[in-house]
């Protein structure tokens, strides 16, 4: 495999600064050592420039959560993507599940979310998932299909490079039940095919596709086996340096 895996953390509405200070300065140093793996957390906005300080000069990489898809303007309570690289982010989460569930995204404001990422130079993650009627419905691949075509919808492929796609089923996310590698390889060849017709065959073969729900020390090395999951998004299993490192050093 030529795509370089990556391993993110998502730590979602967790940690005040000087606990994301701590964790971030422990997963530093416990993968310092790390060669063959990209690694990136993603913690609270308002931490993101002192875990960036925190993070200098170490292999870990910084991403955001979330970001509004315009530059600058009257939107109160909202980050722009300029922003967020003058806070030090490299990556950014678009579209994740609770996103979309609590606060009304849109595969429209996704669209829009990944245009203003790649368009200043942030790495986008933009997240797919199905939820449990979707899938009882056999309505799978019918959700992704539109969830991955709306989001990219006429963006520059040049402006794609480095985009990565996460899938995430909802009903694994936060719950404890991983999805089975029968499903998620299924689920990520489709994605790739997906992806090839939608932008490029090209970046499709680049492109790293993620999985996440549910990811944890004990399951990361069946999923790495996997051969089109290029990585993961772990949310709860982040939160704690030791654990973390231990995914991403699942060999
Ligand atoms: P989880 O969350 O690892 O706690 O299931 C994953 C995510 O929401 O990105």
């Amino acid at each position: 495999m030529t795509r370089r895996p990556l391993i993110a953390g998502n730590w979602k509405m967790f940690k005040t600064g000087p606990e994301a200070v701590d964790t971030a300065t422990h997963i530093a140093k416990a993968c310092a050592d790390v060669r063959d793996v990209d690694i990136m957390i993603a913690p609270a906005y308002v931490c993101l420039p002192l875990v960036a300080e925190a993070l200098a000069g170490t292999p870990v990489h910084l991403g955001a959560q979330n970001l509004h898809f315009e530059n600058q303007g009257a939107f109160t309570g909202e980050i722009s993507a300029d922003m967020l690289k003058a806070a030090g982010a490299e990556y950014v989460i678009i579209g994740h599940s609770e996103r979309r569930q609590y606060f009304d995204e849109t595969d429209e404001t996704v669209n829009k979310k990944i245009r203003s990422a790649a368009d200043k130079g942030l790495k986008p993650i933009l997240c797919v998932g199905e939820t449990d009627a979707q899938r009882e419905a056999g309505n799978t691949f019918l959700t992704l299909d539109k969830q991955v075509s709306d989001g990219v919808n006429s963006v520059d492929p040049k402006d794609l490079q480095d985009l990565v796609v996460a899938y995430e089923p909802v009903w694994a996310i936060g719950t404890g039940h991983t999805a089975g590698p029968d499903q998620v390889d299924e689920v990520h060849r489709f994605l790739r095919d997906l992806l090839g017709k939608r932008i490029s065959p090209d970046l499709a073969r680049n492109v790293r596709i993620l999985y996440g729900g549910s990811v944890n020390p004990g399951n990361i090395r069946e999923l790495m086996c996997i051969q089109d999951v290029d990585g993961a998004l772990v949310g709860g299993a982040s939160l704690d340096a030791k654990i973390f490192t231990q995914i991403v050093k699942f060999d």
